[in-house]
């Protein structure tokens, strides 16, 4: 092994890369924790590549048709919020191998122990760790390479997604210091904003997910106006009204989600909106939730059904963003390999 460089970090330019999974419909908690930032992001003026992570979905078996839906609704709905695929970089994982290619390097760079401690894959796999395909527990170390083969420096994400970012850095570290290169960037998460972690509408203490049983603990992006009303209305409280400061929430979970939510929605801070609403009951509060979430949220849907009507033009967005992924990400793994020690003369 080669002496540990000290560098510092390098100048890498500024690039963001996020990815989500097409293992199921976009949730509230998906439009709010990473696409509505993915878009601002964009507006920021840096260099955005977004990604539907197609080879993830497959960590846990997934219908192929449906996949294949899943994966243009999620592009659909990334569209639909507002990226743009001419100014963002837009594609699906696998038309792009230099992901798979450095996610089996870094297969070999992370250790046993830095993986057995991931909290998704042990909430993932529960009593059920024997029976778990190989590829679940390997899944960080794929999303390490997702993101480094852009050497991508910043990443925004969810709450639920920060021990990932925290191994993809230690990957980097060790994978430069195992070389004594700089070669790849320490990545900062970006986990920004009132709504990093949207919890469940019949669980204040469970976040809420596509993989959920339960269609009333989430909203889902194709869920119509009157849906959304009426979870929203049904979503589980507390008797209590409003308090008057955010000290109030500590303890009402559900209560706390909900103002969250609104601030999320509203572009407000959760004191504002705390303030607007001090003393008020839920009969008021959620009301006024549910048309805000059908004014932010039906302009999507109905903009997403509209993309979903013609899917082959979605494909040739996804094609033609795999193509601009693939020059950026082809050289970088060229370079690992060389960094590597492989053998490059194929013509
Ligand atoms: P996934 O659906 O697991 O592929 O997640 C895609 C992105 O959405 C990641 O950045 C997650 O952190 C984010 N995300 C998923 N669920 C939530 C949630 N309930 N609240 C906030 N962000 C979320
Ligand atoms: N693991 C992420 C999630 O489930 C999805 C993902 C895969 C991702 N690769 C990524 C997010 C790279 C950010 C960057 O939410």
């Amino acid at each position: 092994m080669a002496e540990p460089v000290q560098t510092p970090q390098a100048s890498f330019p500024p690039r963001i890369f996020s990815g989500i999974q097409p293992s199921g419909g976009l949730t509230l908690g998906n439009y709010l924790g990473a696409l509505k930032r993915f878009v601002e992001k964009q507006e920021e003026g840096i260099e955005t590549i977004y990604c539907m992570v197609d080879m993830h979905a497959i960590t846990v078996w997934q219908d192929p048709e449906k996949l294949r839906q899943q994966t243009r609704e999620g592009a659909a709905a990334f569209i639909a919020a507002g990226i743009d695929p001419a100014r963002s970089i837009l594609f699906n994982q696998s038309q792009v191998t230099a992901h798979v290619e450095l996610g089996w390097i870094f297969n070999c760079i992370a250790r046993m122990g830095w993986m057995s401690r991931m909290t998704q894959f042990k909430d993932k796999a529960g009593k059920n760790s024997e029976n778990v395909s190989l590829g679940l527990f390997a899944y960080p170390s794929l999303m390490a390479a997702d993101i480094l083969t852009y050497k991508a420096t910043h990443v925004p994400v969810g709450e639920d997604q920060k021990q990932h970012l925290e191994l993809c850095r230690d990957i980097a570290i060790k994978f430069n210091n195992d070389y004594g290169v700089n070669f790849f960037p320490v990545v900062e998460p970006v986990i920004e904003g009132a709504a990093t972690r949207v919890m469940s509408l019949r669980d204040g203490t469970k976040k809420m997910s596509k993989s959920d049983p339960s269609d009333q603990s989430r909203i889902n992006l194709t869920d119509d106006a009157d849906t959304i009303a009426k979870k929203i209305r049904k979503a589980k409280t507390d008797p209590e009204p409003l308090p008057d400061t955010l000290d109030g929430l500590k303890d009402r979970p559900e209560a706390r989600n909900l103002v969250n939510i609104y601030a999320a929605l509203a572009g407000h801070t959760p004191e504002q909106v705390i303030c607007d609403y001090a003393g008020a009951q839920f009969g008021t509060f959620k009301p006024a939730l549910a048309d805000l979430a059908v004014a932010k949220l039906e302009p999507i849907t109905l903009e997403m059904n509209r993309l979903m009507q013609d899917p082959a033009e979605i494909d040739r967005i996804l094609g033609e963003g795999a193509a601009r992924a693939d020059a950026i990400a082809r050289p970088i793994v060229d370079q690992v390999y060389d960094i590597i020690g492989m053998i490059r003369s194929r013509r």
